[in-house]
């Protein structure tokens, strides 16, 4: 049966090779990750000056950094001089300047060249043109949010754009000042999956029933299996036993300052394309930044975040963390057994889905509209 066959009910996914062919996911960092506003590094993992953190966008390594006047900076992690990788370690601190390890070309934290061995015999050389390559910075819910394009696309249009469609305003996650929460845990996936296979994942609940039991038992109408989600503005009611979002449904901690009686005792979940999800909970805000480094491998960096005096006062969070915990292995599970089956002559024309699945449609499209040679 071909796609224009099937009955209105089903509509198909994207074909298996999108999921495995180094191609196009080549295509995908080049026109998506390249190009979108990328939500990077925590603010307030570089506290100080000097303090660094490298990440990998597209196919690019981006060095991020506090610079003194205290902002963050983001530069393509690349020696101007013959094109070494400046910083090779994941996070670390440097005491002034980054130095090249290999001819000592030496950059300040704001990513001008500031020394370089003999560059008194070099006095016409320009320090700011050899300077680092600057990235595009925005900071938001307390995350450094980096956009590789000449000419970034808005924040508000993009970014921002997908939270309202979601929450119905901005308004309604700014009661949970995100930025002002303090980090509780962070756990890192290294799933073997591909990046979409993951958000597809996410945004629907046809599967809560049958792998989430905990996460059901606290939002019973998950087990309908309908993306409660994804009508604009709802959030999941908690069960009527349930007192918390804790693994076993006991009291959490105090609602957040800001968060109003609406949203109280509720779940609310948003994708904001490509690669971030953020969920949002009485007490505490879950925030997955995903990496996606290969056609079948991708990393996810899953933040908690609580209340500052939650976190500087060493309360327990590990009931509340369990519970989301337990959600990400269930759920990159199901991913990483989809993974090898995309490869399979089974899968070559896709799947289909279902109605309570459609709105994955929309994603789909979406993916396809932008890797096309249209651009985004
Ligand atoms: Fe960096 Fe030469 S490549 S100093
Ligand atoms: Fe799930």
């Amino acid at each position: 049966m071909t796609a224009t066959e099937l009955p209105s009910s089903l509509i198909p996914t994207l074909p298996g090779n999108t999921y495995t062919d180094p191609a196009i996911f080549e295509l995908e960092q080049e026109k998506i990750f390249e190009q979108m506003w990328f939500c990077a590094v925590r603010g307030a993992d570089l506290p100080d000056a000097g303090n660094f953190r490298t990440v990998q966008i597209g196919r690019e390594s981006v060095l991020v950094t506090r610079s003194r006047d205290g902002s963050l900076r983001a530069f393509l992690n690349i020696c101007r001089h013959r094109g070494a990788r400046l910083c090779v370690e994941e996070t670390g601190t440097v005491k002034r300047n980054f130095q090249c390890p290999y001819h000592a070309w030496t950059y300040g934290l704001d990513g001008k060249l500031v020394a370089a061995p003999n560059l008194t015999s070099m006095p016409d050389i320009d320090r700011t043109e050899y300077g680092l390559k600057p990235v595009h910075l925005r900071e938001w819910l307390g995350y450094a949010w980096l956009c590789l394009a000449a000419e970034p696309p808005s924040f508000e249009q993009t970014v921002q754009q997908d939270v309202r469609e979601r929450l119905g305003n901005l308004d309604a996650i700014g009661n949970y000042q995100v930025s002002e929460l303090g980090l509780g845990r962070r756990i890192t996936y290294d799933v073997k999956a591909n990046w979409k296979l993951i958000i597809e994942n996410f945004m629907e609940c046809y599967h809560c029933a049958t792998i989430h039991p905990e996460l059901t038992e606290v939002l019973p109408e998950f087990a309908d299996g309908y993306a409660a989600q994804y009508y604009v503005g709802h959030g999941a009611v908690f069960g009527d036993e349930i007192k918390g979002f804790t693994i076993d449904g006991g009291e959490g901690f105090d609602r957040l300052d800001g968060v109003d009686s609406d949203q109280d005792r509720r779940y609310y979940a948003i994708t904001v394309r490509p690669q971030v999800f953020i969920n949002l909970v009485p007490d505490h805000v879950i925030i997955h930044r995903m990496f996606p480094m290969a056609a079948d491998r991708t990393i996810v960096e899953c933040d908690w975040l609580y209340a500052k005096d939650v976190v500087a006062t060493g309360k327990d969070v590990s009931r509340s963390v369990e519970l989301f915990h337990r959600v990400n292995e269930q759920d990159f599970e199901a991913c990483e057994r989809c993974q090898p089956a995309m490869s399979s002559r089974a899968y070559a024309q896709g799947g289909v889905l279902v109605p309570s699945e459609h709105h994955i449609g929309e994603f789909h499209r979406w993916v396809q509209e932008v890797t096309s040679t249209k651009g985004w």
